[in-house]
């Protein structure tokens, strides 16, 4: 659904500023958490992306507290400051509990009909009957036989599971229908999804070239810019997949160039399998996000490194295609050392974020929690790293950093109470869910691994 955030602040008390006298009438918000044993802010100066040495500075809050009016962040500190200053309807005791802004994934393949589990132990067992490409072809027959019913219970099972997981805001692509009317019905369902989770939306019509032009594929790179005019209106973005298994770097730019004459908004799945030009490519477009990386080139990187385009990364999907344990991977590819791969690519200084890339296929995963968790294990990455990669840097993968993915002054009051009091805890956890409530704009909409229904159809109206 395309998204149609409100320009402005309703209404913001104000704080009185430091050394004026203390106001003797506290100033009434609609809600005020206290106490929370650490809030986690991920505030970087103008909501900026955490890149190089910034990744290590993570602002956390002893006793922290925050206000919120009309859905929105109205202040932000310690619960002596807030409690001496405001008074509200609804007071949230947060203690013992970490508080942090809900997680933010930036890529996921949300919309398609079947399952690959079957292909999946073929890998386990080192003979994969399915490399990442056939996989796609093969959800593309499930997804096409789909009834557009089947295929909304199945993004809306996901999407609570995302919410009930820490997750508040999601982009949801197209991509496997890949036949114009195919293509256009996924965007259209992504729509109709009427979630509290707030959804962003892609088109991704060029995700591969199907069966039906192997032979004639600048017939449907022709197809895919036919399409951009139809769906423009119901997207927030356009994704293009540069790599070998997908689109040549030329044949990226064309599309790349019809959606730039639409004034599209682009993001890329670039050089997964292989180093196609992707990175360097998107860079070029001024790309929202380049996602994947996994065999970018030294002029690649350095590209994304120089833009302000973020780079995008999936543990889950390494961990699942076994980069990390296989000796021959299902593309031909041996096994890469991952964490000397991620290092390289957070030492560049691009800035990064982390996501599920939930698919049926290479990345079947729809909590942030193990994606942290295996961030930190697989790529060795800090627990304040993957933390600002999940949350403000992925938000600034959706264009959205003023709005969401850190708890400031304006910001959307999107966030989670967890059941235990550290950031850290949550990342060393394997496989449990920890998250006590889930906040959207102020709202409670999941609680204790459920998600409020009735709050949902209130919510998703507005989303
Ligand atoms: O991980 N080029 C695409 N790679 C997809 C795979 C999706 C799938 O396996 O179905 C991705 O983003
Ligand atoms: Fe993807």
């Amino acid at each position: 659904m395309k998204q149609n955030l409100d320009p402005a602040v309703k209404s913001q008390p104000q704080i009185a500023p430091p050394g004026a006298e203390r106001a003797t009438v506290k100033i009434n918000v609609d809600l005020l958490v206290i106490h929370a044993a650490e809030l986690l802010t991920a505030r970087t100066p103008d909501s900026l992306p955490a890149r190089a040495t910034q990744l290590d500075t993570l602002e956390l809050i002893p006793d922290g507290a925050l206000a919120v009016v009309d859905g929105r962040i109205v202040a932000v500190g310690t619960t002596a400051e807030l409690s001496a200053t405001y008074t509200a309807s609804r007071v949230e005791d947060a203690s013992g509990r970490l508080v942090s802004p809900g997680f933010v994934d930036p890529h996921t393949h949300l919309l398609h009909g079947g399952t690959r589990h079957e292909d999946w132990e073929g890998k386990v067992l080192e003979a994969p009957s399915l490399g990442i490409g056939g996989g796609i072809l093969s959800t593309i027959t499930g997804t096409r036989e789909a009834s557009d019913g089947a295929l909304l219970a199945g993004g809306r099972a996901v999407l609570d599971d995302l919410l009930v997981n820490g997750t508040t805001t999601v982009e949801v692509k197209s991509g496997y229908g890949l036949a114009r009317a195919e293509e256009v019905r996924l965007v259209r369902l992504a729509s109709e999804l009427g979630h509290p989770v707030r959804i962003v939306s892609s088109y991704l019509g060029a995700h591969m070239v199907p069966d039906e032009f192997r032979t004639d594929r600048a017939g449907y790179v022709d197809e895919v810019i036919a399409t951009l005019p139809e769906i423009a209106a119901d997207v927030d973005s356009i994704d293009i997949a540069c790599d070998p298994i997908s689109f040549t770097a030329s044949e990226s730019r064309r599309i790349a160039e019809a959606a730039r004459a639409l004034g599209l908004a682009l993001r890329f799945h670039a050089d997964q399998t292989g180093d196609a030009g992707g990175t360097a490519l998107a860079v070029e477009f001024g790309a929202l996000s380049v996602d994947h990386l996994d065999e970018v080139s030294d002029a690649g990187l350095s590209a994304l490194a120089a833009s302000g385009s973020v780079g995008v990364v999936f543990p889950t999907a390494n961990a699942h295609l076994l980069d990390m344990t296989s000796s021959l991977q299902p593309g031909g590819r041996p096994a890469k050392d991952l964490a000397a791969w991620a290092q390289r690519v957070r030492d560049s200084g691009a800035a990064l974020a982390l996501s599920t890339d939930y698919n049926p296929g290479t990345s079947p995963c729809s909590s942030m929690q193990i994606v942290l968790q295996l961030a930190a294990r697989l790529y060795r990455w800090s627990y304040a790293q993957v933390w600002q990669m999940a949350t403000i840097n992925a938000a600034a993968a959706l264009g959205l950093a003023a709005e969401i993915g850190s708890l400031g002054v304006g910001k959307r009051a999107d966030f989670v109470l967890w059941d235990v009091p550290s950031h850290g805890a949550v990342v060393h956890r394997i496989g449990s869910n920890l998250v006590h409530q889930v906040y959207r704009d102020g709202e409670l909409v999941a609680e204790r691994g459920r998600v409020r229904t009735r709050v949902a159809a209130e919510v998703g109206a507005v989303s």
